[in-house]
């Protein structure tokens, strides 16, 4: 797809057709996620793939707006290891751009998601440590829904030219 159409037309996609998400599209998905820069390249995240509906349910129950996951056959967990920090606090600019690649290529793909936050709502990210095992050093910052589209994505113009400011602010 032209590159324009995947930037300008990718929107959050909620609604999913009964179909699940093909192995190489998600193998796709996780290779895009992991071409993201980092601080230092210090490459700090980890992806758990969540495909079981009793695993996407015990989601819907901790996180309050994941109603999609009742339809979305994927669902990706990106977390940042502390561990893998040489460059400290980074971890979340670095594990968000692994998650904005990961929905740039489900639109590239024909694939429709949406971010859902986690971090750092402090309680959320608990029970997702909880219920996924995680280390204490391993912080869940994002879940990334998945499924092939049953709604539209239409483009939206978001462009504010008051938002740009050259040199300095009062410019
Ligand atoms: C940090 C972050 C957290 C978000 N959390 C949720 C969420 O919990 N549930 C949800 O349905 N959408 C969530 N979204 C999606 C936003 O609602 C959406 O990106 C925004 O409304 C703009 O719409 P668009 O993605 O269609 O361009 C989140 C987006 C970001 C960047």
């Amino acid at each position: 797809m032209d590159f324009n159409e995947v930037l300008f037309k990718r929107r959050s996609i909620r609604k999913y057709q009964d179909q699940q998400v093909e192995e190489e599209k998600k193998m796709k998905l996780l290779k895009a996620a992991m071409a993201a820069p980092s601080a230092g390249n210090q490459q700090p995240w980890h992806f758990i793939v969540v495909e079981d509906d009793s695993r996407k349910e015990d989601i819907r129950e901790i996180h309050p707006y994941s109603d999609m996951l009742a339809e979305a056959p994927l669902a990706i967990l990106v977390c940042g290891d502390k561990r893998e920090e040489r460059h400290k606090g980074f971890w979340v600019q670095d594990c968000s751009a692994a998650v904005q690649n990961m929905l740039l290529m489900a639109e590239n793909l024909g694939l429709g998601a949406v971010w859902l936050g986690v971090y750092p709502r402090e309680e959320r990210a608990e029970k997702f440590q909880e219920l996924f095992s995680l280390p204490k050093e391993v912080i869940p910052l994002a879940v990334v829904a998945v499924g092939h589209p049953a709604e539209e994505s239409g483009k939206v113009d978001r462009f504010k030219e008051g938002r740009i400011h050259q040199e300095s602010w009062q410019n």
